[in-house]
């Protein structure tokens, strides 16, 4: 699958769907399946003030909670912007949830309200796993799935 069919994949199984965690696990899924370099993909959600837990995820387990003060996943909610690490060992403040991962790229997630919902993180066991591509595709995809979302 080429990307958009995976974005049209994607858009027709959450269409009408509110409910944030149903939608996070269905854009894992899809998302994870068909990225031939996602070893590790999945949320955090922002469940209080600077805080992320972990959500929807696929591989292997992530760690459970990332203040926003940590790692390339609080740094991304922390300043609202795609993060693409091409190499986490470059990245000072990396949080090594697993010592396979080589890259990552990690993009905050909104509703159409404004609201920080979380960050989706996809991780590589690959070096510059991710390209510009990904970030400009993904980024659009992201804010229609998550527009009516609390
Ligand atoms: N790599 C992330 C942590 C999450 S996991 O690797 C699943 C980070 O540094 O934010």
């Amino acid at each position: 699958m080429d990307r958009n069919d995976i974005s049209r994949q994607i858009i027709a199984l959450t269409q009408g769907e509110t409910d944030t965690v149903a939608l996070m696990a269905t854009v894992v899924c899809e998302l994870h399946h068909s990225h031939p370099m996602a070893d590790w993909t999945g949320f955090y959600r922002v469940v209080a003030p600077d805080l992320l837990k972990i959500g929807p995820y696929q591989g292997g387990h992530g760690c459970l909670v990332i203040p926003f003060s940590r790692g390339v996943c609080g740094a991304a909610a922390r300043t609202g912007r795609v993060l693409n690490v091409p190499d986490v060992d470059a990245f000072p403040d990396h949080i090594a949830c697993s010592s396979t991962t080589r890259s990552e790229l990690v993009l905050p997630v909104w509703n159409a309200k404004g609201k920080l919902l979380g960050v989706l993180d996809l991780d590589s066991d690959t070096t510059a796993a991710f390209t510009p591509e990904d970030e400009t595709w993904l980024v659009p995809v992201l804010a229609q799935v998550f527009a009516n979302a609390e």
